[in-house]
């Protein structure tokens, strides 16, 4: 039985199938929409989300299947302090696959212990969040029409924005990928990531505080939130969260075929004027959500 917890649980291959089979499902959604029929997916989900569930919902009922789960901790037997072992077992018995999203970096792993079903992390604290790295590597993929050789631009909260350690993990794997990971001092990415990842597998790469400064280079420029939740306390959250807003005059030094990603919900860091602006891939980035999490349930339930 696979899971997905990490995006190392998915090699380069099978990443590459996904995003193919995802492009079949845009192109022929009759072809799939009774390959799940009779089978159940789970959103157990301890943390506030739209997106992340809401498309894991839409790709299980466009595959003719069912859907059952919480969306509030405060619901279930959480809220009488049974552990998220025990609540996996007990879904298990009732669907055939599980998305689980939880505040706390590791619940996952200690949630397959006893798991009977496959388990699928829907982002766990601020670490990790395998699906939106799928969705982000689709939207690259479609937008640019390669995964290899750019310059990708990752701004806002590096440190604690868990979709970029995922984005970082992945890219690297593909040839000729420059990193500029743009954030305030406060908020650069973790140690971690920047040794194991980076470094040890020798990826060129710059750190900086300058956005504008570092536009022109960018073909990829994946603008995140200031993860107000993750913050120890208030006073920091007020001075870091406005660090860096996209305008449209910011990007008057942008290449004319850029795509701007961002896994939303955005706040204050991209300003509404740029939307209407053709490199704005966020919206599209959105749709590409459910298809690959469509693409994700057939592999795990290993459906053909
Ligand atoms: C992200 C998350 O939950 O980590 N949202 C998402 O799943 N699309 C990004 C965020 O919350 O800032």
């Amino acid at each position: 039985m696979k899971h997905l917890i990490d995006i190392n649980d998915l090699s380069t291959q099978e990443i590459d199938e996904m995003i193919a089979v995802a492009g079949d499902i845009i192109e022929h959604p009759e072809k799939y929409c009774e390959k799940c029929k009779n089978k159940k997916l789970a959103t157990l989900f301890y943390e506030p989300s739209t997106r992340t569930r809401l498309s894991f919902e839409a790709a299980m009922y466009e595959l003719g299947g069912n859907v059952l789960g919480f969306s509030e901790a405060t619901s279930s037997s959480v809220a009488k302090g049974e552990s998220v072992s025990d609540t996996v077992r007990t879904v298990g018995a009732y669907a055939d696959i599980i998305a689980m999203r939880h505040p706390k970096e590791g619940a996952p792993v200690a949630a397959i212990r006893r798991a009977t079903v496959p388990l699928i992390n829907a982002g766990d604290g601020g670490h990790n969040h395998p699906t939106q790295t799928l969705t982000d590597l689709l939207t690259i993929s479609r937008e640019k029409g390669r995964l290899d050789n750019m310059t990708v631009g990752l701004c806002g909260d590096l440190k604690f924005g868990r979709t970029v350690h995922s984005l970082i993990n992945a890219m690297s794997r593909y040839e000729g990928i420059k990193f500029v990971l743009i954030a305030p001092d406060e908020l650069r990415i973790p140690d971690y990531v920047r040794e194991e990842v980076l470094e040890k597998n020798g990826i060129e790469y710059v750190e900086t505080t300058d956005l504008e400064g570092s536009m022109p280079q960018l073909d990829i420029l994946y603008m995140t939130r200031v993860q107000r939740e993750r913050f120890f306390n208030e006073e920091d959250y007020m001075r870091l969260k406005d660090s860096y807003i996209l305008t449209p005059d910011k990007l008057e030094n942008a290449k004319e075929d850029l795509s701007i990603l961002h896994p939303l919900p955005r706040v204050n860091e991209i300003s509404v004027a740029v939307d209407d602006d053709p490199r704005a891939a966020y919206f599209r980035q959105v749709e590409y959500g459910k298809y690959i999490r469509m693409a994700l349930i057939l592999k795990l339930l290993e459906v053909k």
